[in-house]
Protein backbone atom coordinates (compact mmCIF):
# COMPACT_ATOMS: atom_id res chain seq x y z
CA UNK A 1 0.00 0.00 0.00
CA UNK A 2 1.11 3.37 -0.71
CA UNK A 3 1.77 6.34 2.22
CA UNK A 4 -1.75 7.32 1.48
CA UNK A 5 -3.57 4.21 2.03
CA UNK A 6 -1.75 3.00 4.98
CA UNK A 7 -2.30 6.28 6.66
CA UNK A 8 -6.21 5.67 5.65
CA UNK A 9 -6.13 1.86 5.84
CA UNK A 10 -4.55 0.32 8.92
CA UNK A 11 -6.61 -0.56 11.70
CA UNK A 12 -6.96 -2.38 15.13
CA UNK A 13 -9.67 -4.97 14.40
CA UNK A 14 -13.29 -4.60 14.62
CA UNK A 15 -15.34 -5.52 17.65
CA UNK A 16 -18.75 -7.07 17.38
CA UNK A 17 -20.42 -3.87 17.10
CA UNK A 18 -18.63 -3.97 13.45
CA UNK A 19 -17.95 -0.54 13.75
CA UNK A 20 -16.54 1.80 10.56
CA UNK A 21 -13.89 3.90 12.86
CA UNK A 22 -11.69 2.52 15.87
CA UNK A 23 -13.52 2.96 18.87
CA UNK A 24 -11.86 4.37 22.17
CA UNK A 25 -10.38 2.15 24.97
CA UNK A 26 -10.78 3.90 28.05
CA UNK A 27 -9.65 0.56 30.58
CA UNK A 28 -6.82 0.59 32.95
CA UNK A 29 -6.53 -2.95 32.50
CA UNK A 30 -7.72 -6.44 30.27
CA UNK A 31 -9.46 -9.39 31.14
CA UNK A 32 -7.65 -13.00 31.10
CA UNK A 33 -10.17 -16.23 30.07
CA UNK A 34 -7.70 -18.14 32.40
CA UNK A 35 -4.56 -18.13 34.90
CA UNK A 36 -3.05 -20.18 32.04
CA UNK A 37 -3.28 -16.99 29.23
CA UNK A 38 -2.63 -15.09 32.05
CA UNK A 39 0.69 -16.75 32.01
CA UNK A 40 1.80 -17.10 29.03
CA UNK A 41 1.15 -13.23 28.42
CA UNK A 42 3.22 -12.06 31.12
CA UNK A 43 5.58 -14.38 29.99
CA UNK A 44 5.70 -12.31 25.98
CA UNK A 45 4.75 -16.13 24.48
CA UNK A 46 1.36 -14.76 23.60
CA UNK A 47 1.00 -11.30 22.73
CA UNK A 48 -1.64 -9.70 24.54
CA UNK A 49 -3.25 -7.02 26.64
CA UNK A 50 -2.28 -6.46 30.52
CA UNK A 51 -2.44 -2.81 31.50
CA UNK A 52 -2.46 0.29 30.00
CA UNK A 53 0.44 1.56 30.74
CA UNK A 54 1.93 -0.91 28.60
CA UNK A 55 0.07 -1.91 25.85
CA UNK A 56 -3.87 -0.49 24.72
CA UNK A 57 -5.22 -0.95 21.34
CA UNK A 58 -5.76 2.44 20.35
CA UNK A 59 -1.80 2.92 21.02
CA UNK A 60 -0.97 0.04 19.22
CA UNK A 61 -2.91 1.09 16.10
CA UNK A 62 -1.19 4.52 16.72
CA UNK A 63 2.32 2.74 16.89
CA UNK A 64 1.66 0.09 13.52
CA UNK A 65 0.35 3.17 11.73
CA UNK A 66 3.67 5.07 12.29
CA UNK A 67 5.89 2.13 12.07
CA UNK A 68 4.27 1.58 8.63
CA UNK A 69 4.84 5.21 7.67
CA UNK A 70 8.29 5.67 8.85
CA UNK A 71 8.90 1.88 7.06
CA UNK A 72 10.30 0.57 10.31
CA UNK A 73 9.48 -2.59 11.97
CA UNK A 74 8.17 -1.57 15.22
CA UNK A 75 7.03 1.46 17.26
CA UNK A 76 6.21 2.79 20.81
CA UNK A 77 4.20 5.80 21.76
CA UNK A 78 4.93 7.85 24.50
CA UNK A 79 3.29 10.88 26.17
CA UNK A 80 5.22 13.81 24.60
CA UNK A 81 7.69 14.14 22.38
CA UNK A 82 10.01 15.02 25.26
CA UNK A 83 9.47 11.22 27.09
CA UNK A 84 10.28 10.01 23.10
CA UNK A 85 13.31 12.08 23.49
CA UNK A 86 14.15 10.72 27.06
CA UNK A 87 13.32 7.33 26.56
CA UNK A 88 15.61 7.09 23.46
CA UNK A 89 18.72 8.31 25.58
CA UNK A 90 17.53 6.49 29.21
CA UNK A 91 17.25 3.05 27.30
CA UNK A 92 20.30 2.66 25.36
CA UNK A 93 23.02 5.08 27.42
CA UNK A 94 24.08 4.18 30.93
CA UNK A 95 26.85 6.09 33.25
CA UNK A 96 30.23 6.41 31.46
CA UNK A 97 28.74 6.48 27.75
CA UNK A 98 28.86 9.74 25.50
CA UNK A 99 26.57 11.12 22.89
CA UNK A 100 27.38 12.78 20.19
CA UNK A 101 24.44 15.22 19.21
CA UNK A 102 23.75 18.01 16.70
CA UNK A 103 24.01 21.89 18.40
CA UNK A 104 20.62 22.76 16.60
CA UNK A 105 17.99 20.73 18.58
CA UNK A 106 14.85 21.92 20.51
CA UNK A 107 15.26 23.57 23.24
CA UNK A 108 14.03 20.51 25.70
CA UNK A 109 16.53 18.37 24.02
CA UNK A 110 19.39 20.67 24.45
CA UNK A 111 18.72 20.98 28.20
CA UNK A 112 18.46 16.90 28.75
CA UNK A 113 21.53 16.92 27.16
CA UNK A 114 23.37 19.36 28.60
CA UNK A 115 21.82 19.19 32.34
CA UNK A 116 20.24 15.63 32.69
CA UNK A 117 22.37 13.13 31.00
CA UNK A 118 25.59 14.19 33.05
CA UNK A 119 23.92 13.53 36.72
CA UNK A 120 23.36 10.04 35.71
CA UNK A 121 27.40 10.16 34.15
CA UNK A 122 26.53 10.45 30.73
CA UNK A 123 28.86 12.81 28.72
CA UNK A 124 28.06 14.82 25.44
CA UNK A 125 29.68 16.57 22.36
CA UNK A 126 27.73 19.11 20.80
CA UNK A 127 28.52 18.90 16.77
CA UNK A 128 28.22 21.25 14.23
CA UNK A 129 24.85 20.49 11.80
CA UNK A 130 26.47 21.36 8.85
CA UNK A 131 29.81 20.16 8.78
CA UNK A 132 29.86 16.18 9.09
CA UNK A 133 33.34 16.21 8.36
CA UNK A 134 34.77 17.70 11.87
CA UNK A 135 32.38 14.77 13.50
CA UNK A 136 34.94 12.28 13.89
CA UNK A 137 37.74 14.60 16.00
CA UNK A 138 34.50 14.23 18.45
CA UNK A 139 34.15 10.79 18.33
CA UNK A 140 35.66 8.99 21.84
CA UNK A 141 35.94 5.01 22.81
CA UNK A 142 32.66 5.52 25.10
CA UNK A 143 30.60 7.01 22.46
CA UNK A 144 27.21 4.95 21.84
CA UNK A 145 24.73 7.35 19.82
CA UNK A 146 24.49 10.48 17.81
CA UNK A 147 21.63 12.24 18.11
CA UNK A 148 20.04 15.12 15.10
CA UNK A 149 17.20 16.74 14.04
CA UNK A 150 16.44 17.77 11.06
CA UNK A 151 14.92 20.74 9.85
CA UNK A 152 16.04 22.09 13.24
CA UNK A 153 13.72 23.73 15.27
CA UNK A 154 13.65 26.70 15.46
CA UNK A 155 16.85 27.22 12.99
CA UNK A 156 16.02 25.15 9.85
CA UNK A 157 19.07 23.65 9.99
CA UNK A 158 19.57 20.49 7.43
CA UNK A 159 21.74 17.93 8.53
CA UNK A 160 22.79 15.31 5.18
CA UNK A 161 20.93 12.09 6.65
CA UNK A 162 22.44 9.87 3.97
CA UNK A 163 26.23 11.35 5.19
CA UNK A 164 25.03 10.88 8.87
CA UNK A 165 23.75 7.69 8.64
CA UNK A 166 27.31 6.64 6.64
CA UNK A 167 28.98 8.34 9.30
CA UNK A 168 27.20 6.43 12.56
CA UNK A 169 27.49 2.84 10.45
CA UNK A 170 31.37 3.65 10.38
CA UNK A 171 31.80 4.39 13.71
CA UNK A 172 29.20 1.51 15.53
CA UNK A 173 26.57 4.38 16.70
CA UNK A 174 22.97 4.17 17.51
CA UNK A 175 21.98 6.67 15.18
CA UNK A 176 18.45 8.60 16.44
CA UNK A 177 16.60 11.04 14.64
CA UNK A 178 13.98 13.42 15.21
CA UNK A 179 11.81 13.79 12.66
CA UNK A 180 9.08 15.97 14.19
CA UNK A 181 9.15 18.89 11.70
CA UNK A 182 9.03 16.73 8.61
CA UNK A 183 6.72 13.96 9.52
CA UNK A 184 7.08 10.35 7.74
CA UNK A 185 5.39 12.25 5.11
CA UNK A 186 8.28 14.37 3.47
CA UNK A 187 11.28 12.33 4.89
CA UNK A 188 12.03 9.10 6.32
CA UNK A 189 15.30 8.90 7.86
CA UNK A 190 15.30 4.75 8.47
CA UNK A 191 15.66 5.18 4.41
CA UNK A 192 19.41 7.06 5.38
CA UNK A 193 20.10 3.85 8.19
CA UNK A 194 18.80 5.66 11.12
CA UNK A 195 18.00 3.18 13.81
CA UNK A 196 15.57 5.55 15.95
CA UNK A 197 13.13 8.10 14.49
CA UNK A 198 11.37 10.23 17.12
CA UNK A 199 8.48 12.16 16.83
CA UNK A 200 6.81 15.01 18.69
CA UNK A 201 3.24 13.87 17.85
CA UNK A 202 1.94 17.02 19.38
CA UNK A 203 2.89 18.81 16.04
CA UNK A 204 1.89 17.90 12.32
CA UNK A 205 0.61 14.35 13.77
CA UNK A 206 -1.93 15.89 15.56
CA UNK A 207 -2.11 18.97 13.59
CA UNK A 208 -5.01 20.36 15.28
CA UNK A 209 -3.19 21.98 18.62
CA UNK A 210 -5.21 19.31 20.99
CA UNK A 211 -3.28 16.74 22.39
CA UNK A 212 0.50 15.81 23.01
CA UNK A 213 1.97 12.85 22.09
CA UNK A 214 5.60 11.06 21.20
CA UNK A 215 6.65 8.17 19.17
CA UNK A 216 9.81 6.15 18.53
CA UNK A 217 10.03 4.27 15.84
CA UNK A 218 12.85 1.48 14.79
CA UNK A 219 13.72 -1.99 14.62
CA UNK A 220 11.93 -5.06 16.67
CA UNK A 221 14.78 -5.04 19.15
CA UNK A 222 15.67 -1.51 19.96
CA UNK A 223 11.79 -0.72 20.30
CA UNK A 224 11.78 -4.07 22.69
CA UNK A 225 14.02 -1.98 24.91
CA UNK A 226 12.38 1.40 24.71
CA UNK A 227 9.28 -0.45 25.06
CA UNK A 228 10.53 -2.11 28.57
CA UNK A 229 11.84 1.43 29.89
CA UNK A 230 8.03 2.58 29.19
CA UNK A 231 6.60 0.03 30.64
CA UNK A 232 8.40 -0.33 33.76
CA UNK A 233 9.29 4.12 34.34
CA UNK A 234 5.79 5.11 32.87
CA UNK A 235 5.87 7.89 30.32
CA UNK A 236 3.67 6.32 28.04
CA UNK A 237 0.64 7.70 25.92
CA UNK A 238 -2.30 7.85 27.11
CA UNK A 239 -5.67 6.23 25.13
CA UNK A 240 -7.42 8.94 24.69
CA UNK A 241 -4.49 10.80 23.10
CA UNK A 242 -3.64 7.55 21.33
CA UNK A 243 -6.80 7.66 19.24
CA UNK A 244 -6.91 11.43 18.80
CA UNK A 245 -3.14 10.93 17.37
CA UNK A 246 -4.25 7.62 15.00
CA UNK A 247 -7.34 9.27 13.49
CA UNK A 248 -5.30 12.54 12.63
CA UNK A 249 -2.78 10.40 10.56
CA UNK A 250 -5.64 9.54 8.14
CA UNK A 251 -5.34 13.47 7.09
CA UNK A 252 -1.39 13.43 7.38
CA UNK A 253 -0.70 13.84 4.17
CA UNK A 254 -3.67 16.23 2.62
CA UNK A 255 -2.39 18.48 5.39
CA UNK A 256 1.27 18.40 4.85
CA UNK A 257 0.50 18.91 1.22
CA UNK A 258 -1.33 22.52 1.89
CA UNK A 259 1.22 23.64 5.04
CA UNK A 260 4.51 22.67 2.62
CA UNK A 261 2.36 24.92 -0.74
CA UNK A 262 1.44 27.85 1.98
CA UNK A 263 5.14 28.02 3.34
CA UNK A 264 6.97 28.08 0.38
CA UNK A 265 4.42 31.22 -1.00
CA UNK A 266 5.24 32.87 2.55
CA UNK A 267 8.73 32.40 1.75
CA UNK A 268 9.20 33.39 -1.57
CA UNK A 269 6.63 36.83 -0.85
CA UNK A 270 8.56 37.57 2.37
CA UNK A 271 12.21 37.65 0.15
CA UNK A 272 10.66 40.18 -1.66
CA UNK A 273 10.20 42.28 1.37
CA UNK A 274 12.49 45.42 1.78
CA UNK A 275 12.40 45.00 5.96
CA UNK A 276 13.43 41.46 6.07
CA UNK A 277 16.97 40.62 5.50
CA UNK A 278 16.85 36.80 5.27
CA UNK A 279 13.91 34.09 4.80
CA UNK A 280 14.90 30.71 5.97
CA UNK A 281 13.26 27.99 3.69
CA UNK A 282 14.72 24.30 3.02
CA UNK A 283 12.70 24.25 -0.07
CA UNK A 284 14.25 28.18 -1.45
CA UNK A 285 17.58 27.93 -3.35
CA UNK A 286 18.50 30.65 -0.83
CA UNK A 287 18.93 28.09 2.05
CA UNK A 288 22.29 26.63 2.40
CA UNK A 289 21.15 22.91 2.23
CA UNK A 290 18.82 23.35 -0.12
CA UNK A 291 20.48 20.42 -2.55
CA UNK A 292 20.67 17.92 0.77
CA UNK A 293 17.12 18.88 1.85
CA UNK A 294 15.71 18.34 -2.28
CA UNK A 295 17.56 14.94 -2.24
CA UNK A 296 16.07 13.65 1.02
CA UNK A 297 12.59 15.71 1.63
CA UNK A 298 9.59 15.59 -0.81
CA UNK A 299 8.80 19.17 0.37
CA UNK A 300 9.81 21.89 2.53
CA UNK A 301 8.20 21.61 5.51
CA UNK A 302 5.94 23.81 7.06
CA UNK A 303 7.80 26.34 8.86
CA UNK A 304 9.71 29.44 7.71
CA UNK A 305 11.95 31.42 9.43
CA UNK A 306 12.84 35.41 8.67
CA UNK A 307 14.63 38.26 9.92
CA UNK A 308 13.91 41.86 10.65
CA UNK A 309 16.76 44.23 9.97
CA UNK A 310 15.70 45.54 13.17
CA UNK A 311 16.47 43.30 15.37
CA UNK A 312 15.57 42.18 18.95
CA UNK A 313 12.58 45.34 19.24
CA UNK A 314 11.45 44.89 15.37
CA UNK A 315 10.54 41.12 16.71
CA UNK A 316 8.54 42.36 19.80
CA UNK A 317 7.21 45.39 17.83
CA UNK A 318 5.80 42.64 14.52
CA UNK A 319 4.25 40.18 17.25
CA UNK A 320 2.28 43.09 19.14
CA UNK A 321 0.51 43.99 15.64
CA UNK A 322 -0.15 40.86 14.43
CA UNK A 323 -4.07 40.44 14.10
CA UNK A 324 -5.10 37.14 12.75
CA UNK A 325 -2.15 34.75 13.28
CA UNK A 326 -1.84 33.05 17.07
CA UNK A 327 1.20 33.97 19.15
CA UNK A 328 1.07 30.64 20.90
CA UNK A 329 4.68 28.08 21.92
CA UNK A 330 3.11 25.40 19.41
CA UNK A 331 3.87 24.29 15.67
CA UNK A 332 2.34 21.63 13.12
CA UNK A 333 -1.27 23.10 13.94
CA UNK A 334 -4.32 24.14 11.16
CA UNK A 335 -3.57 27.94 12.71
CA UNK A 336 -0.20 30.06 11.59
CA UNK A 337 1.78 30.57 14.86
CA UNK A 338 4.11 33.24 14.81
CA UNK A 339 6.81 33.51 17.80
CA UNK A 340 9.54 35.35 18.24
CA UNK A 341 12.28 33.05 19.71
CA UNK A 342 14.93 35.41 21.41
CA UNK A 343 12.58 37.51 23.72
CA UNK A 344 10.42 33.66 24.07
CA UNK A 345 11.52 30.13 24.02
CA UNK A 346 15.33 31.38 23.64
CA UNK A 347 15.57 33.96 25.98
CA UNK A 348 17.21 32.29 28.73
CA UNK A 349 20.08 31.42 26.55
CA UNK A 350 23.38 33.80 25.96
CA UNK A 351 23.93 36.11 22.56
CA UNK A 352 26.52 33.58 21.31
CA UNK A 353 25.03 30.48 22.71
CA UNK A 354 21.86 31.81 20.25
CA UNK A 355 23.87 32.62 17.22
CA UNK A 356 25.46 29.02 17.40
CA UNK A 357 22.06 27.90 16.65
CA UNK A 358 21.11 30.22 14.09
CA UNK A 359 18.58 32.08 16.42
CA UNK A 360 19.52 35.74 15.38
CA UNK A 361 17.93 38.57 17.41
CA UNK A 362 15.32 39.87 14.75
CA UNK A 363 14.70 35.78 14.17
CA UNK A 364 10.94 34.92 13.56
CA UNK A 365 9.03 31.54 13.35
CA UNK A 366 6.56 31.07 11.36
CA UNK A 367 4.87 27.94 11.76
CA UNK A 368 2.06 27.79 8.29
CA UNK A 369 -0.89 27.42 8.97
CA UNK A 370 -4.06 25.67 6.54
CA UNK A 371 -5.93 29.16 6.11
CA UNK A 372 -5.54 30.88 2.92
CA UNK A 373 -2.31 32.18 1.82
CA UNK A 374 -3.56 35.40 0.76
CA UNK A 375 -5.09 35.98 4.48
CA UNK A 376 -1.40 34.66 5.93
CA UNK A 377 0.86 37.06 3.76
CA UNK A 378 -1.59 40.07 4.56
CA UNK A 379 -1.33 39.50 8.38
CA UNK A 380 2.80 39.27 8.69
CA UNK A 381 2.86 42.03 5.94
CA UNK A 382 0.23 44.70 8.41
CA UNK A 383 2.41 43.87 11.41
CA UNK A 384 5.89 44.11 9.58
CA UNK A 385 4.49 47.66 8.37
C1 LIG B 1 11.81 19.02 17.23
C2 LIG B 1 11.07 18.80 18.51
N1 LIG B 1 11.30 17.68 19.22
C3 LIG B 1 10.65 17.44 20.39
C4 LIG B 1 9.76 18.35 20.90
C5 LIG B 1 9.09 18.06 22.21
O1 LIG B 1 7.79 17.67 21.99
P1 LIG B 1 6.62 17.71 23.11
O2 LIG B 1 6.29 19.15 23.30
O3 LIG B 1 5.53 16.91 22.49
O4 LIG B 1 7.18 17.10 24.34
C6 LIG B 1 9.48 19.51 20.19
C7 LIG B 1 8.51 20.50 20.72
O5 LIG B 1 8.39 21.59 20.22
C8 LIG B 1 10.15 19.75 18.96
O6 LIG B 1 9.92 20.85 18.24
Amino acid sequence: MKFETKAIRLQTETTQHREHSTPLFPTSSFLFEDAEQMRAIFANEQEGNIYSRFTNPNCREFELKMAALEETEDAVSMASGMSAVLSTFLSFLQQGDHILASKAIFGSTYQVILNWLPRWGITHTFVDANNIDSWSESVQANTKMLFVETPSNPGLDIVDLEKAGAFAKTNDLIFAVDNCFATPYLQQPARFGADLVSHSATKFIDGQGRVLGGVVCGNKELIAEIRRFGRNTGPTLSTFNAWILSKSLETLHVRMDRHCTNALALAERLSQHPQISKVNYPFLQSHPSHQIAKNQMKQGGGLVTFELKDGLRAGQHLLNHIKMCSLSANIGDTRTIVTHPASTTHARLTGEARQAVSITDGLIRVSVGLEHIDDIVADIEQAIQ
